[in-house]
């Protein structure tokens, strides 16, 4: 069967690095049947909405998404494509290469990210001109979904929960009690980290750490953190995993300071692609391009953003001949 693909290029960067990996798609799973689709800054200044509607439906009704990135209008396509996926999970692994620069090179862990509450459910308002407030929602349902893909996700091992309950007592604590009953249901073993004293553990001993499940905004700071003590955001890839669809795209944004030069790092998007490889169950292709890409990191060409001059084209040349 023909798994149709929905690629969304997005504003920046994400026009540089996502036909780069169309490309490196195209070479390993040549069955793949591909939308192109739209969204974002461009989008919009072109039709009045970043996220025109036969996009969301594209994307609802495709096997995978490969997304790239939306600039100021990131609210606008991210958030809605996350629940046209009916994403409950963002899985962000973030590890060090051989051959890459890295603080801490002995990082390897997985950010399991509660993708659809939090302080990003969207409940901001103005209450006038000097005063605005936000709404933190946290369900036991959504916590429970993200509990039980952790637990899959350990193979009934352990994981580490991080929160800020002693603070955020009920939205936290709702997130903390339900996360760590899910847990004790599956026989995992959890250990609770503050996510502020998180934030410094990790700098200093990320090797402590594997699988960490977290609540939304705390996994998308900490997994910036991550980015940068293995190299940089170019190395990042991510999920959106839902029931029955998923939506894969770098962890990084547009990139403005160096969008248009050619010279974005198209890894974390190719490393995005190994993951929906896996998702659709082509487990021997994800594992090539991971591959190609790990061996092209290690030997080069790379890209400026890891010490490099190679082009973004150089290195998807590099990666795709090494397929
Ligand atoms: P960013 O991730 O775009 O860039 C941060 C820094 O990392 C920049 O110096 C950039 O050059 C570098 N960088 C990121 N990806 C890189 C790559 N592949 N290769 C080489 N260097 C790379 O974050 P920033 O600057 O905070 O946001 C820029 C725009 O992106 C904003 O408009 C923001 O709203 C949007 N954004 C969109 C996201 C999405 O669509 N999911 C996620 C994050 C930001
Ligand atoms: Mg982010």
């Amino acid at each position: 069967m023909t798994d149709e693909i929905v690629v969304i290029p997005g504003d920046g960067i994400g026009n540089e690095v996502v036909p780069a990996t169309r490309r490196v798609l195209e070479a390993v799973a040549p069955g793949f049947e591909f939308v192109e689709a739209g969204a974002g800054d461009a989008v919009k200044a072109e039709t009045g909405t970043a996220l025109p509607e036969a996009t969301r439906e594209h994307v609802a009704d495709a096997d995978a998404t490969l997304f790239g990135a939306a600039g100021e209008t990131a609210a606008e396509v991210i958030l809605p494509l996350r629940s046209a996926v009916d994403s409950f999970v963002n899985v962000r692994p973030a590890r060090a290469y051989p051959g890459v620069d890295a603080v801490r090179p002995e990082t390897d862990l997985v950010f399991l990210r509660e993708n659809t509450e939090g302080v990003y459910s969207g409940h901001e308002s103005r209450l006038n001109e000097n005063v605005s407030t936000l709404t933190r929602v946290v369900t036991e349902s959504a916590s429970e979904r993200l509990a039980e893909y952790a637990c899959d996700y350990v193979d009934d091992d352990a994981f580490t929960l991080v929160h800020k309950a002693n603070v955020m007592q009920e939205t936290d604590g709702l997130f903390r009690d339900t996360v760590a009953r899910v847990a004790d249901e599956h026989g995992v073993e959890t250990d609770e980290v503050l996510m502020d004293a998180f934030a410094t553990h990790v700098c200093l001993d990320p090797g402590q750490f594997d699988v960490v499940v977290c609540p939304n905004l705390a996994g998308d700071v900490l997994s910036d953190l991550a980015a940068g003590l293995v190299g940089g955001l170019g190395l990042l890839p991510s999920a959106n995993v839902g029931p029955d669809n998923a939506l894969f795209e770098p962890v990084h944004g547009t990139a403005p300071d160096i969008a248009g030069e050619g010279v974005a790092n198209p890894a974390a998007t190719m490393l995005s692609a190994a993951m929906l490889l896996d998702y659709l169950g082509h487990e021997a292709s994800g594992q090539r391009v991971r591959e190609a890409v790990e061996t092209t990191l290690e030997q080069g060409p790379r890209t400026p953003d890891l010490g490099g001059s190679a082009t973004t084209a150089d290195v998807t040349e590099a990666v795709i001949d090494r397929l």
